[in-house]
């Protein structure tokens, strides 16, 4: 039964505005998806966050702070290459301090994001073209283009800005430590701008804590020493190593494929009744994949975003036969495939047998 009366501590606080209700994103304790009690894992579920994603905390901090510094001011035009969840969280920020924003986006860019940053009021400005082969390449010559013309411009870049990190630091990573009360052996964290690892490491190592932070990174990707190749799961990895990546070092370092994101989305919504992005399915593959070294340990992993902008990619057949060679048979073996130690999840029974449905049709009245 539903209890009306609630106490004082648990009183929801109005928020100021769309950016205050950014963060305090929920921590589920994930206890099927393992198919195993001996690893405890939590996920920190960052598609709560209002513009969809982890990144509209590193977004409004960026804005945030170079509005209190004095960089940027009602009349400054925001510039920066992005189609992905930073686009929208920067759109969202930009949107609510009434800021012009231009974003650069090629043609890999999902329609669907495009869609929601012209909702929030962004300028959209397409390369049609790549630029000594690279897409990356033509959006950051367009943006700096951009901001000749634009002289009272302001580039966030968040492959470079201190904040990106900083934002993960003072948000993310404190809302699971204090949930766990500092017990958090091991942490999982996809990387791309390394933003949300870097800035979770800072902070478990500023506080003495003893968490490995593991990095997630894709096959094709060119952090952590990779060979740059092709990746079709938007957000994780990089082509080049930008600025705010290089040198970084973790604890590990743990490669999926884009197929096995897409066996972490699929199976995540079957034993968990959780819709994920493609970077949280790696992430949650990554730990299965790591199940004998974890027993008794407590995990926590950092789920990006949602998987309602993948509807026609990850969480479609066709797609992933199409692009990752991967038949609906083939992959749903692997969804259920126990992991090597585990115990697999528990198989529902069918409650009606073909007899029991015949019988069932027969005997209805209408
Ligand atoms: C869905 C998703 N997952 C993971 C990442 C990686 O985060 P970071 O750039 O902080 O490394 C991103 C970044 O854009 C993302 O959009």
């Amino acid at each position: 039964m539903i209890n009306i009366e609630q106490s004082d501590s648990s009183k929801e606080v109005p928020k100021e505005g769309v950016l205050d209700a950014i963060g305090s994103t929920p921590l589920i304790n994930v206890r099927r998806y393992l198919g195993t009690d001996d690893v405890q894992l939590y996920t920190k579920m960052e598609a709560f966050n209002p513009g969809g994603s982890a990144k509209d905390r590193p977004a409004r901090t960026m804005i945030e702070e170079a509005l209190r510094s004095g960089v940027i001011d009602k009349k400054t035009t925001i510039i920066e290459s992005t189609f992905g969840n930073m686009g929208i969280g920067l759109a969202q920020a930009c949107c609510y301090y009434d800021l012009p924003l231009i974003c650069v986006v090629d043609p890999h860019a999902q329609e669907q994001n495009i869609a929601i940053m012209k909702a929030y009021g962004a300028v959209i400005e397409r390369v049609a073209r790549p630029l000594q082969g690279a897409f990356i390449k033509a959006r950051i010559a367009r943006v700096l283009e951009l901001i000749n013309q634009f002289p009272d411009s302001f580039w966030p870049n968040q492959y470079s800005n201190m904040k990106n990190p900083l934002a993960h630091e003072h948000g993310t990573i404190q809302e699971i430590d204090e949930a766990l009360n500092g017990e958090i052996d091991y942490l999982f964290v996809a990387t791309s701008s390394t933003g949300t690892a870097c800035g979770c490491r800072d902070y478990l190592k500023k506080r003495g804590r003893n968490t490995k932070v593991i990095a997630v990174d894709a096959e094709g990707s060119a952090l952590f020493g990779g060979l740059a190749g092709r990746r079709r799961i938007p957000g994780l990895g990089a082509g080049h190593v930008s600025s705010l990546a290089a040198g970084q070092e973790f604890d590990g370092v743990k490669r999926v494929s884009d197929l096995d994101c897409v066996v972490g989305c699929r199976r995540m919504v079957k034993y968990e009744a959780i819709l994920p992005g493609g970077s949280a399915g790696g992430v949650l593959e990554a730990i299965r994949s790591m199940i004998p070294e974890l027993r008794a340990k407590v995990c926590a992993a950092i789920l990006h975003d949602s998987g309602t902008c993948y509807l026609d990619t990850i969480y479609s057949d066709q797609w992933v036969e199409r692009e990752l060679g991967c038949s609906a048979e083939e992959l749903q073996a692997r969804i259920e495939q126990p992991s090597c130690v585990g115990v697999a999840p528990r198989q529902r029974e069918p409650r009606f047998t073909p007899q029991l449905m015949e019988h069932a049709i027969e005997h209805t009245t209408v």
